[in-house]
């Protein structure tokens, strides 16, 4: 190159310090936009650390209120619940999922006796914590049936609209469930109450550490399906994804997911470029337990790590971002 070269561009002038770095900064993350998600023991006090999900603990509704209550000193104003049932609350057809008494109900009540509008109270509403073979649905000749589970999917989310929930989170991936849902709470007074909708949910080896969590698993049982692939996402798809959010947007959905996070973030910018709704992510266990493995090998920087993903999050178009890492993220400022 000549002594006389002259370089006109040079992206790396806005680089140049921490300051100007940030000033151009195309994409923020607010504690606003966090979502921790809980799981919730149908008990008055309980604490049992999850294994496979290193920071996650099952809690009691004593130590939920306690827990929430530090996440909302960090800035963390909205939390995911899922129930987790004994072994006693399980049949087939996962009835209990509709009991006012059951942990999702008793814990939003307790959630909002002590927060009230100070919090967001969400809720995943599906049948597999509550059904004793571990289906989103209704299982019949070996088959998960559509149309039987749609009824106890919207018995579920209105039980968690008379328990004070401000959202519903369908995660079944049933046909037709948020036309149900909306249906069932427009009939119960709660036409309020908005419906959050696992929109573009895939059939994810990455729910794994979830399942262990939840105790939620499809059984082995030779009677039922093995997984989950008849009903959740075939992850080579990108064209179906679109389908999905032309019925859920046509059923009355008000804020659309995509599920997991990571290894879909095209779907995420798809999504983001079809609909003029929210977008939420689900930052899923599988993907928060593989970061923290390797945090603590020492192999990554998990502070690091984590504000990379979530900005890419933000960065693909997504408004809402649950994850696991919330409580740490802010705590630790790692943003
Ligand atoms: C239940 C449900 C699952 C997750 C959210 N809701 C598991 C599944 O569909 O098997 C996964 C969440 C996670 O992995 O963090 N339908
Ligand atoms: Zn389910």
């Amino acid at each position: 190159m000549s002594s006389d070269f002259q370089m006109t561009h040079r992206p790396r002038r806005l680089r140049r310090s921490p300051v100007l770095r940030n000033l151009v900064a195309e994409n923020r993350v607010h504690a606003d936009q966090l979502v921790m998600p809980h799981f919730c023991l149908n008990q008055d006090s309980a604490s049992e650390p999850i294994a496979s999900m290193p920071g996650i603990t099952r809690y009691g509704r004593r130590q939920l209120v306690e827990a929430v209550g530090r996440d909302l000193e960090l800035g963390i104003k909205s939390v995911l619940l899922f129930g987790l049932a004994g072994a006693d609350e399980k049949d087939p057809s996962g009835t209990s999922s509709g009991s006012e008494e059951g942990a999702v109900p008793l814990a939003v009540a307790a959630l909002k006796a002590e927060f009230g509008s100070d919090l967001n109270v969400m809720t995943d509403v599906c049948l597999c914590a509550y059904t004793d073979h571990g289906h989103c649905g209704v299982v019949e000749d070996g088959v998960v049936r559509n149309d039987p589970s749609l009824e106890l999917l919207a018995k579920m989310a209105l039980a968690h609209a008379e328990a004070g929930a401000d959202v519903v989170a369908p995660s079944d991936m049933m046909d037709g469930r948020v036309d149900a849902i909306r249906d069932e709470l427009d009939e119960g007074g709660f036409e309020d109450i908005a419906i959050m909708s696992y929109t573009v949910k895939y059939a994810s080896a990455y729910y794994g550490p979830f399942r262990d969590a939840a105790d939620s698993a499809p059984s082995s049982d030779a009677s039922v399906p093995k997984d989950r692939k008849t009903y959740q996402m075939d992850a080579r798809n990108r064209w179906e994804a679109r389908r999905e959010v032309v019925l859920d947007e046509s059923e009355g959905a008000d804020i659309l997911m995509v599920k997991p996070g990571l290894a879909y973030l095209d779907v995420v910018a798809e999504v983001e470029r079809m609909t003029d709704l929210p977008v939420a992510v689900y930052n899923v266990s599988g993907e928060y337990s593989m970061v923290k493995a390797a945090a603590e090998r020492g192999w990554v920087d998990e502070a690091a790590v984590v504000s990379e993903n979530l900005h890419a999050f933000a960065r693909a178009g997504a408004d809402i971002l649950i994850t696991y890492h919330a409580r740490e993220a802010l705590q630790g400022g790692w943003l």
